[in-house]
């Protein structure tokens, strides 16, 4: 596996690779590597023949300068799993490579960056938007895979494929959860033991609202007995409970129509910040 932080070497890889006519699918991560991360390398691997993983913490898309320094890392732990994986490259380039100055556009990326994750996390998507787009360019991937963990990211990536006609295939690739259902995640690691079993309560919610939604008259009934269940774990504080179309990320009221609807939440374990999602209906 060749382990890249240039960009002309990056070019001749891709040129070899492209040459040979083999499919090239891009994994984009921020590393601190888990299962989650490798089922997206496997899912890339089946799909195409030549596998990029990027890794990059992008400084852009964090709203809290302690989060971003906070933020995990483990090169070493890294490459042995991307090694192991079958990758066949590894780009890790550091800031000044991918922002040699200060990034002076501004893009407006539309009203899904507005709410949830966009309205919690001021600035989150333009800066998830500017770094996905440079990964993009450089490396012309035939597909790129991307976690449902982060649906919000999964739907605002597809309508940025989509707006600014990138020949990219997207995968969306179903959560990777422990055995407690907590959705695996790199902040995960700042979980004690203790913490572990109460982050399990927001998956054991997510399950309790997609078998009973259907009695419910009204989002805003399932949302306040989801709140309810939630206030009642000690330790797990709610950010967002919201209930929306699955496609458009608008929020929906009545639970009655026959439209793909998501439930999304994001809440705090231990000052650690977790999201989540379930399909009510696809
Ligand atoms: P990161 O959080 O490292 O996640 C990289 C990819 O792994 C994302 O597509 C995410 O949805 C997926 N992923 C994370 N946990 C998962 C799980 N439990 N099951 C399945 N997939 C999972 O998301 C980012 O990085 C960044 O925003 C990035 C897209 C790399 C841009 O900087």
């Amino acid at each position: 596996m060749y382990n890249i932080n240039e960009l002309t070497s990056l070019e001749e890889e891709l040129s070899k690779a492209s040459k040979k006519g083999m499919k090239i699918g891009l994994v984009p991560t921020m590393g601190a590597l888990h299962d989650g991360h490798l089922e997206l390398i496997k899912q890339a691997r089946t799909h195409t023949e030549y596998v990029i993983v990027s890794i990059f913490i992008n400084p852009l898309q964090f709203n809290q300068t302690d989060d971003f320094l906070n933020y995990p890392s483990n090169p070493l732990k890294d490459l042995n799993k991307l090694k192991n994986a079958g990758v066949d490259l590894l780009f890790s380039p550091d800031t000044k490579l991918i922002y040699p100055k200060n990034p002076t556009v501004k893009i407006d990326f539309g009203s899904i960056t507005k709410n949830l994750e966009g309205a919690f996390r001021y600035g989150h998507f333009e800066g998830v938007g500017i770094i996905v787009m440079k990964l993009f360019n450089l490396i012309k991937p035939n597909v790129a895979f991307f976690g449902l963990k982060d649906l919000q990211q999964y739907v605002f990536i597809k309508n940025l494929i989509k707006e600014f006609s990138y020949p990219i295939k997207l995968i969306g690739v179903p959560t990777v959860r422990e055995e407690n259902g907590l959705a695996l995640s790199s902040r995960n690691a700042h979980l004690s033991p203790s913490g572990f079993a109460i982050a399990s309560q927001i998956y054991k919610g997510l399950i309790w609202a997609k078998n009973n939604f259907k009695s419910l008259q009204s989002s805003e009934v399932l949302i306040l007995k989801l709140k309810k269940f939630y206030q009642k774990q000690k330790g797990l504080s709610i950010e967002y409970c919201e209930i929306l179309n699955s496609s458009t990320f608008k929020p929906i009221k009545s639970l009655k129509g026959k439209g793909r609807i998501t439930l999304c939440v994001a809440a705090y374990v231990e000052g650690v910040r977790l999201i989540d999602n379930i399909f009510l209906q696809e």
